[in-house]
């Protein structure tokens, strides 16, 4: 049995991405105040707790992932104090708050950062950082070949000669976790947030924090890898447990662990160390039974022997749209092959985006929505150069289309953009009827009308109608969430398991109708259903005979 102060074992957290969820200022950038006036909608959907992508003071050098103060709100989201209210206010509702913390890397603009740039080479100020003289004649060339994740290299030189890593945009310098001082500051930005009633963190990054001090060339099949999982990063794991275990109701720590090897996965979920961990292995598996079946039993077999629950992520802000990648011919996810206008069939990946949220709904452990996943947005293909902002897209000169497409605001209400995004547009959120508000920092297409949660809210048979129901069921059914499960005998194109007591869930990923097992009663269904028939690209959740 678990303890009942375990709520992140089975539960479903909701990911907030602020700038784009509702503006209560009319400035065209959610904000904090437009998260508040949504919390009803938030209760009604039935989620557990919510997961905010950071709002900390930053330049935005990348959404927000370049911190410049931990301990503040940045200004165009609100105040430190409509935090604290926020994350009251949620609690009260029953809805926990997640805050994200970036060990990796800080903003350029941290002070920190501007200390070590003042201070100069050989300085302990730049001991918090990766600074190094560059390779060539005259120092010209950086000090080592890593890469960007987002494109071209990972250091930058300044103005004195010397380069410093940024393993992301140039705008985030990564942080030296040898020095003690980097560790100490994380510990107390831990404390800083859980003594204001986080319920946990999500820890951005989480495999890549520790750099081999050598910085070695990267080169094929070199082990340990200079700096992705190595061993040292679980001691800070284990310290940050602790911190999380210091207080009455213990905290929870969950990492965007991106690790291909379960059994290297697993290692970050031990006791001692994160409690839980996303699963990019289903996030980016295909729509394919075969495939599927195959991560879910790997997923379930490397959580089992360090007792950590499974999560089960479809989509997040890094990602294309699930409805948008399950309408094209190749359904899976990866970084390396994304591409933006190939033919997609949004209608066959809605009906496939349908099936996957009671598929994922339904599997052991907890689960992690996207916000306008539950809408059924498409990704966003056609914004203009000129308004994206995501540095994966600019530091690769276009090549890669970035990420701004699955983070355009959210449709609310009304024909016409901004879909009540922005107060005083379609009578949406607070504020003086009639003031002129800014447009959404990004456009959202006109087809949305059909997609705000207005319309939605009413249909029956849309996406929110959908994901409502399956969160109130998986409240109300004692087999969902956290336990276990036990796969009943199927076709190779049908994904069949159940969950005791009482329940279970077919998904048919074929071409083919399926007979449905012996059940007592249809709970809910991602299609209508005749003659006990599951059609292709649907799933059901059944009361088990
Ligand atoms: C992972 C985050 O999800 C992503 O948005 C960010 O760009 C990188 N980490 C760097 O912080």
């Amino acid at each position: 049995m678990h303890r009942p102060d375990e709520w992140w074992r089975g539960a479903a957290i909701y990911q907030v991405y602020v700038r784009s969820f509702a503006d209560a200022n009319g400035d065209g950038v959610g904000d904090l105040a437009g998260v508040r006036s949504r919390l009803p909608y938030l209760v009604e959907l039935g989620i557990d707790a919510i997961w905010f992508s950071p709002w900390y003071a930053s330049p935005m050098a990348d959404g927000g992932y370049d911190v410049a103060d931990y301990r503040a709100i940045h200004p165009a989201f609100g105040r430190l104090q409509e935090a604290e209210q926020l994350i009251a206010e949620a609690l009260a509702h029953g809805i926990r708050t997640i805050v994200d913390i970036v060990p990796n890397h800080v903003s350029d603009q941290h002070p920190w950062f501007r200390q070590a740039l003042d201070a100069g080479p050989g300085s302990p100020e730049r001991e918090r950082f990766w600074f190094r003289p560059g390779r060539g004649p005259a120092g010209e060339l950086p000090p080592n070949n890593w890469k960007s994740q987002f494109g071209g290299a990972a250091w930058t030189r300044i103005p004195d000669g010397q380069w410093y890593l940024h393993r992301f945009a140039a705008g985030q310098p990564d942080l030296n976790w040898q020095h003690p001082e980097v560790r100490r500051e994380h510990e107390d930005v831990l404390r800083f947030w859980f003594d204001r009633g986080a319920a946990g963190v999500r820890v951005d990054s989480a495999a890549e924090v520790m750099k081999d001090p050598a910085l070695p060339d990267l080169m094929e099949g070199r082990q340990p890898h200079p700096y992705f999982d190595r061993d040292e990063i679980h001691d800070v794991y284990r310290d940050w447990r602790k911190v999380a275990e210091s207080y009455a109701r213990p905290r929870a720590l969950i990492g965007e662990v991106w690790l291909p090897d379960p059994a290297r996965f697993a290692r970050y979920l031990r006791p001692d160390e994160l409690h839980t961990a996303f699963n990019f292995g289903f996030l980016t598996c295909p729509w394919d039974a075969g495939r599927l079946r195959e991560a879910i039993a790997t997923t379930l077999a490397a959580h089992a022997p360090v007792g950590a629950p499974a999560t089960w992520v479809l989509a997040n802000h890094d990602v294309t749209r699930t409805v948008t990648r399950y309408g094209r011919a190749e359904t899976g996810f990866d970084f390396a092959a994304k591409a933006r206008g190939i033919p997609t069939d949004l209608e066959l990946g809605r009906r496939r985006a349908r099936a996957a949220a009671l598929l994922s709904l339904a599997l052991p452990g907890s689960v992690y929505l996207y916000q306008g996943e539950e809408l059924g947005l498409p990704e966003v293909e056609d914004l203009p150069a000129a308004v994206i902002e995501d540095p994966m897209f600019h530091r690769t000169g276009g090549a890669d289309p970035g990420r701004d497409g699955c983070r355009v605001p959210l449709p609310w209400t009304g024909a016409a953009p901004p879909f009540g995004f922005s107060a005083n547009s379609q009578g949406a959120v607070g504020g003086t009827a009639g003031t002129v508000v800014a447009e959404p920092w990004l456009p959202q297409p006109n087809s949305w009308s059909e997609l705000t949660v207005e319309q939605q809210a009413a249909d029956p048979s849309s996406m929110l109608t959908l994901y409502r129901r399956a969160l109130r069921l998986r409240h109300s059914e004692p087999g969902l969430g956290d336990g276990t499960m036990a796969w009943l005998p199927s076709g190779p194109e049908v994904l069949a398991f159940t969950r005791a007591p009482g329940f279970a869930c077919v998904a048919n990923l074929g071409k083919e109708p399926v007979a449905l097992p012996a059940h007592r009663q249809v709970l809910l269904s991602s299609v209508e259903l005749t003659d006990h028939l599951l059609p292709p690209d649907a799933a059901v959740w059944l009361r088990s005979a």
